[in-house]
């Protein structure tokens, strides 16, 4: 419509004069992903958010990655353009008890996974995302404890690929822990040619039932790359935009209704306008907790 041929001129116009750059996650709502400089995973913005040259980031996200920006790149503003967009995985761990828990198991290894707040990434040794997690672990000594926080699915799909015995957080993802291993078999029996890919947030069963485990940034890749022409995506419903833009000749099918991260989808056209206007809502981490998550999340670049 013209009113959103508007819309993303003036982002664009705004854009220049702050000398901004737009980051989006892929589960962002798709024109918000169409007037991103870089759409890309969790490791993928942190790894931008690191390196970009602009002055300002704008974080289309959610607000541990707009953190996580503002940790890797303390001297930039990072706008996050609706400050209540939220992680509820994120939430299920508060600093006080990860201090807690980890005083309980002498001489662990706190691994956190990057959907936490930047006060719980401070209580960490190192921090990892979906897409290196398995990698995270096998870095680790053998002969250390090692408590994995907060995404309990995550942490025993983790155990079971490295072989370790891993503390576990017991938070999860209500998005991908709605998935069943019901839904993944009728969605098989609708689309038997479909290969199933999972994200490793998703429920054991689930995972079990899986042709392809892995982050978003993982899913694009092998759908891509398979030679297959039909795929089943069980994770958040935004993740079939940019499959469909690298995949335009294959099938995708979400494997349930309704995988929506309502946060997710706070972000608007209008908002990311706002935002580069008004030069709000800025995200701030405490110098003293980003230096020391700042270690953990560094820790986990050099090895991924
Ligand atoms: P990815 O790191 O796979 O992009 O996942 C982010 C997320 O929030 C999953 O729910
Ligand atoms: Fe958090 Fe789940 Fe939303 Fe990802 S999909 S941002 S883990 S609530």
């Amino acid at each position: 419509t013209g009113d959103m041929v508007a819309i993303r001129e003036e982002i664009r116009e705004w854009k220049e004069r702050r000398k901004a750059v737009i980051l989006a996650h892929y589960y962002q709502r798709p024109e918000v992903q169409e007037i991103a400089d870089f759409v890309g995973d969790s490791l993928q913005l942190a790894r931008q958010a690191a390196g970009v040259a602009a002055e300002v980031i704008v974080l289309c996200g959610v607000y541990f990655m707009a953190e996580s920006a503002k940790i890797l790149s303390p001297e930039k503003t990072v706008l996050l353009p609706e400050a209540g967009a939220g992680c509820p995985l994120a939430d299920t761990a508060a600093a006080e008890e990860v201090r807690l828990r980890k005083e309980k198991i002498p001489g662990c290894i706190v691994v956190t996974y990057v959907n936490s707040s930047a006060a719980v990434k401070a209580e960490s040794d190192i921090v990892c995302t979906s897409s290196n997690a398995v990698k995270v672990v096998n870095s680790l000594p053998a002969d250390r404890p090692v408590l994995f926080v907060p995404d309990g699915n995550l942490g025993k799909y983790v155990s079971r690929q490295t072989g370790r015995k891993l503390f576990l957080w017991d938070g999860c993802c209500n998005v991908h822990h709605q998935l069943t291993a019901e839904d993944i078999r009728l969605a098989r029996a609708a689309h038997p040619e479909a290969l199933v890919m999972v994200h490793p947030e998703c429920r054991p069963d689930v995972i079990d039932l899986a042709d392809y485990v892995g982050g978003t940034g993982g899913m694009l890749r092998f759908a891509q790359e398979s030679p297959h022409k039909a795929f089943i995506v069980g994770t958040e419903e935004g993740m079939i935009y940019p499959l469909r833009k690298a995949c335009p000749d294959k099938a995708l099918y979400p494997a349930a209704s309704s995988l929506v991260c309502r946060d997710m989808k706070l972000t608007t056209l209008e908002k990311v306008k706002t935002a580069l206007e008004m030069m709000e809502p800025q995200v701030e981490v405490d110098p003293g907790v980003a230096e020391r998550a700042r270690r953990a999340l560094e820790r986990m670049l050099e090895i991924s």
